[in-house]
């Protein structure tokens, strides 16, 4: 009920993200009710499609929308289809302009969505700036009647330069309040409830520290390649689409001092702290010690054969391009000090997982010495996804004479709290950007924070000749070389495996 009136123009509207992430969201949003009774989406690209035919592609003839809307009826389909219309901006984007500000301006009489725009960006970040300053120019951002947001797909920027360049230039046409730039990961329940597990609760924030950590380990892996993305991947790396943004967003949600409230401006203020206290690598040295990069080799997983990297559709067959890295760092504070950080993404893992494992030190004075097994440190583990939850693992007593230990499991499964499906993270951003809330983005400075730490590490690689890429199978937890880099006995945590 705090949604008011407003008109969602996508940029970028023929593309894969609006039929499979977008269009979804927005159908289950309108199906729970969430939309503002005047409300409309406008579709805009260069592909030509009259209103009726852009409904066709996103909703009915949409195979991302096929089991909703067997679920929901056909009619319920139709009654949300009447919300969309499509705009073709044309070869010679400047001219049409004129034309897609007059459309605007009528859609919005028509459909009285109070002049409250939100401009989502979803086409190649090359001309994002020159959609904004458009929209500047047709008037089409004044905050004079209603209100005007910016949404901003990733990547956000190539490098640090370009990242600030990107900056610059949107402030010229959007206030920094206007602005929402996604990381679809802050959208997820279980990257949300790292801050509900550390500042709701007082059995955990006590220890969250160097007195009691011994480290921290990240996994993000994926089962699958890069699938028809290999033309924008071989561009990106995993350092680029993952590490960058998703990945230091969960760092940052794990390292940061708690927050005065849960105002979006609070928790920033804090996660970019957190960024800013990342220890760079910028050695030779430290670059070469504490990152492992890798690439995913042919392989036969069940009985099928699977592509290397280099032979992917799109790939150049040379490629550098990383598709795994894992990374050890220290983070410069008083609360981190000296605790090892250890993260990890990659592609062509043996599964599809998410998590943070917090490794508690063991008790200093040992007792109980009839097994190894109290030896094992306690450990925190939260499952970003999937079997969405929070395991703790710790010592306890077999039964019986003398005192053997075991480790024994406390675990929390999300499905047991939800009868549906976790809302899906687009729906959450894009609702939260409906109401104004930025919680959920990442402000200016925080992607800058973050591209400090990355930029020297992608310089490292594209001009050392030091920098090894080491090949792993499809299908196994990366190179040999990433396990070395643990300190002590500890190895990876590869769940399910
Ligand atoms: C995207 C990356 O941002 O995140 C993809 O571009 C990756 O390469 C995807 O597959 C992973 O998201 P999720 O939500 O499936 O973990």
């Amino acid at each position: 009920d705090r949604t008011e009136s407003q008109m969602l123009i996508i940029f970028g509207a023929s593309g894969d993200l609006t039929a499979r992430k977008l269009i979804p969201a927005l159908f289950h949003l309108y199906c729970g009710g969430y939309l503002p009774e005047n409300f409309l989406i406008l579709g805009v690209s260069r592909s030509e499609f009259s209103d009726e035919e852009f409904r066709r592609k996103v909703i009915f003839e949409s195979s991302y929308l096929e089991g909703d809307l067997k679920e929901k009826g056909r009619e319920t389909g139709e009654k949300f289809a009447q919300k969309l219309y499509y705009h073709d901006l044309g070869a010679s984007y400047e001219a049409s302009y004129v034309a897609l500000a007059r459309k605007i301006e009528s859609l919005d009489e028509k459909h009285q969505t109070g002049n409250n725009f939100i401009f989502y960006l979803s086409t190649p970040p090359n001309i994002y700036e020159v959609i904004a300053k458009n929209l500047s120019e047709q008037g089409l951002t004044h905050k004079d009647k209603g209100w005007k947001r910016l949404i901003v797909e990733k990547p956000f920027g190539y490098d640090l330069a370009s990242a600030k360049k990107l900056n610059n230039s949107l402030h010229q046409y959007f206030h920094e309040d206007q602005i929402f730039r996604i990381d679809h990961y802050l959208g997820k329940e279980t990257v949300q409830n790292l801050l509900v597990t550390r500042f709701a609760n007082s059995i955990f924030e006590p220890l969250w520290n160097r007195n009691y950590i011994q480290h921290i380990e990240i996994t993000n892996a994926e089962s699958v390649g890069v699938e028809k993305r290999g033309g924008y991947y071989d561009g990106a790396g995993a350092m680029r689409d993952m590490f960058q943004n998703h990945l230091l967003q969960i760092v940052s949600l794990v390292v940061m001092e708690p927050p005065i409230s849960a105002e979006a401006e609070s928790i920033r203020n804090e996660k970019v702290k957190a960024l800013k206290s990342l220890r760079i690598l910028k050695d030779e040295k430290s670059l070469s010690e504490n990152i492992i990069r890798g690439q995913y080799l042919a392989a036969e997983i069940d009985g099928k054969k699977v592509k290397g990297y280099r032979e992917e559709d799109g790939v150049n067959p040379d490629s550098t391009t990383e598709t795994f890295v894992a990374i050890k760092f220290f983070v410069d504070n008083w609360r981190w000090k000296d605790v090892p950080f250890y993260v990890r993404t990659a592609k062509r893992m043996p599964t599809k997982v998410t998590e943070v494992v917090i490794h508690f030190k063991p008790p200093h004075h040992k007792i109980f010495t009839e097994s190894g097994m109290f030896n094992k440190d306690n450990k925190l583990i939260i499952r970003i996804q999937p079997d969405e939850g929070i395991l703790i693992k710790f010592g306890v007593k077999v039964p019986g004479q003398g005192f053997k230990v075991e480790r024994a499991n406390l675990d929390f499964y999300y499905d047991s709290l939800i009868e549906n499906n976790l809302m899906a993270a687009y729906e959450r951003l894009l609702l939260d950007a409906m109401q104004g809330d930025a919680t959920l983005y990442a402000r200016a400075d925080e992607v800058e924070a973050a591209w400090e730490f990355v930029d020297p590490i992608l310089q490292y690689w594209s001009t050392s000749k030091d920098a090894t890429i080491y090949g792993y199978s499809a299908g196994v937890w990366g190179p040999q070389n990433a396990d070395d880099l643990i300190e002590g006995e500890n190895t990876w945590r590869n769940p399910g495996s």
